[in-house]
């Protein structure tokens, strides 16, 4: 078994890292060693591949001698194999301590470095790291592979205006003995855990406490706002732990990016990463955080042993985030939500295509960047399967025993679609025959939709489905007929919904969205949910008024749920394609690497220009 994206092969293990950086703002580089106890898998062992990418290697030693070390030819999203030798031998089971100085890339696609300008307070520097999927790699010569998993210390150095935080339980802090004008800041990781799950940041960062194991952190401009956002964090926490077990990662804090955050939110141990537009708009009942919180156990427990088993991480972890709602709001609203999933899924399978292979729910990774093959498909065919799974074998509380046992039995260790699906069997022995009715098949290896559609609750989705029906089937004669008190009674989460269900159809008369603007005042609404799609319904309905707040939300913020949507639609708009492009140009430089690599794909515009003239 082998990770088709990484070259560290599998004849040694990464037990330990320790870290040693200087974070240098000037230079927008990290500086320092990283030292990876290794352990030999095998007899005779000496020549060690690491995965490396835009790093500038230093020197190489093993156990303090000097080690020989050459760059393999640069992949294009692979990176730079690091072949290291090691000038003794290894016996199956040794240890050695491998240690790589180093210095990144300014351009390292796991870091974006932010100047004073692009944060809340305007005075200090920011740095921040997203690792997943293939990304750890640019910054830290790692086995950067799922498969394997270490446990970690760092030691950060930083200007002592700034703080550092890691994915890990704060261990102190002192002036740096080398330059007084500066702290380290030191970190430990006692859980082992998959490299794509380092993670750091440096800002001027401060934190409020929440909860007995948990703390926000963001600039001073955001705590306060995010303490009440995350306020029902330790509830969350307990309604997991009750689901599925004791948290064992000690600390669960959340730290709110600045804007440009590609993600929602990104499950680093004890320390959640959280995008800045979950506070826009009313305090939300935010999924984000459920998922996350779920990863502590799907993911960062249990992780996924490539990057072609990701559906393992995220289907369960859409899985219990789900249950988390059922038992903090009902079932009816886990039905409700489940559906909304159905009709994301149906989304990525018509932008992939239904016979794109990437639509697989255990799609071959082989040449594929995991950043290309990102989709909704891995949560929510996985979520479908899993739920199916759950109707046929009993039930939700019949099928929550099953995963519980699942992260048990997998703790601490790397698992495949087969592990998973033997453990299935051996779990439900006594119903095998209806396991076997499942078309295994169609669920796992065939692009496009699953062969099964469950049956869900209406209850929340009816108000949503009759009123986009209204709206769908009304001629201009009509429109006088809606109002403001149509919404008036839909939560949220159902005004989302109402909006998804249009985006399904073929764009709205501009006669109508006109008159939905006049009626429900859709353009004052903050919460980023509601406001993408609307701005995206705008648009394609060619409302022209809509074009430049699409384009504002498109670069204000950076979530690549978003941010990407977006400007596919505008770039479909003709008599607007040319200024989406520029505004694109424009701004790339200051967007997030991955980000901003992705938008280009998507417009097919040239990896390396930086206008369009
Ligand atoms: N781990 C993912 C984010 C991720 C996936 C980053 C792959 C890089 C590569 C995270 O847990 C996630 O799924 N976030 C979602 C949250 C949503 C499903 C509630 C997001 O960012 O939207
Ligand atoms: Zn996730």
């Amino acid at each position: 078994m082998s990770d088709p994206c990484s070259f560290a092969g599998s004849r040694c293990v990464t037990r330990h890292l320790n870290l040693v950086l200087r974070v240098d703002f000037q230079r927008r580089v990290l500086r320092g060693a990283a030292q990876l106890t290794l352990e030999a898998l095998e007899d005779r062992f000496s020549a060690l591949t690491l995965d490396s990418r835009d790093l500038q290697i230093v020197s190489v030693s093993a156990n303090g001698q000097a080690a020989r070390f050459t760059m393999g030819p640069e992949h294009s999203f692979k990176g730079t194999p690091l072949v290291i030798t090691l000038p003794f031998d290894l016996s199956r089971g040794q240890h050695a301590v491998v240690e790589v100085t180093y210095e990144t890339s300014p351009s390292a696609s796991a870091l974006q470095w932010l100047s004073p300008e692009q944060t809340a307070g305007k005075r200090q520097p920011y740095l921040f790291s997203q690792c997943q999927a293939h990304h750890c790699r640019s910054m830290v010569p790692c086995q950067d592979s799922p498969s394997v998993k270490h446990t970690y210390y760092a030691q950060v150095s930083v200007p002592k205006d700034l703080v550092a935080v890691m994915s890990a339980v704060r261990d102190g802090q002192e002036v740096d003995p080398q330059d007084n004008s500066r702290i380290i800041y030191r970190f430990r990781q006692p859980v082992p855990m998959p490299s794509y799950l380092i993670a750091i940041v440096v800002g001027a960062l401060e934190s409020r406490e929440i909860g007995p194991r948990s703390r926000v952190w963001s600039e001073k401009e955001f705590v306060d706002k995010a303490a009440f956002e995350f306020s029902e964090t330790e509830t969350m926490l307990k309604t997991a732990e009750d689901l599925v077990g004791p948290y064992v990662w000690g600390q669960y804090d959340i730290l709110v990016l600045p804007p440009s955050f590609p993600y929602g939110g990104m499950e680093n141990p004890c320390l959640t990463f959280a995008t800045p537009t979950l506070l826009a708009g009313d305090k939300s009942l935010s999924n984000v955080i459920a998922h996350e919180i779920s990863h502590s156990w799907t993911g960062n427990l249990v992780t996924n042993k490539t990057w072609e088993h990701f559906w393992l991480n995220e289907g369960h972890t859409v899985y219990l985030e789900r249950m988390i709602g059922r038992s903090l709001v009902s079932e009816q609203f886990r039905q409700f939500k489940a559906m909304g999933g159905w009709k994301d899924l149906q989304d990525s399978v018509n932008t992939f295509g239904a016979d794109n292979v990437l639509t697989n729910l255990v799609p071959s990774l082989q040449d594929v960047d995991p950043d290309d093959a990102f989709s909704s498909v891995p949560y929510e065919k996985g979520f479908a399967l899993l739920y199916h799974l759950e109707e046929l074998l009993g039930g939700p509380e019949v099928f929550m025993g099953f995963v519980r046992s699942y992260i048990q039995r997998f703790a601490y260790g790397s698992v495949t679609t087969d592990e998973w699906k033997n453990y299935l069997f051996t779990y439900f022995k006594d119903q095998v025959d209806v396991l076997n009715k499942v078309d295994w098949n169609a669920w796992m290896f065939t692009p496009g939709m699953p062969p099964v559609k469950p049956q869900y609750d209406t209850t929340l989705a009816d108000a949503c489905i009759a009123l986009s029906q209204r709206w769908i089937k009304a001629k201009d004669q009509d429109l006088s007929s809606f109002k403001e008190s149509d919404v008036k009674t839909l939560s949220s989460h159902q005004l989302i919904e109402f909006l998804s269900l249009l985006l399904q159809e073929d764009a709205l008369p501009l006669t109508h969205v006109k008159k939905m603007q006049e009626v429900y005042d859709l353009n004052a609404i903050m919460n980023s949910e509601i406001r993408f799609r609307w701005l995206r319904l705008c648009v394609r309905s060619r409302w022209e008024e809509a074009v430049p707040m699409a384009l504002k939300m498109a670069t204000e913020q950076g979530r690549m749920k978003y941010t990407r949507p977006l400007f596919r639609e505008l770039s479909t708009y003709e008599k607007y394609r040319d200024e989406a492009l520029q505004v694109f140009l424009a701004h790339r430089a200051a967007m997030h690497p991955v980000t901003a690599g992705l938008v280009a794909k998507d417009l097919k515009v040239d990896a390396s220009k930086t206008t369009s003239l």
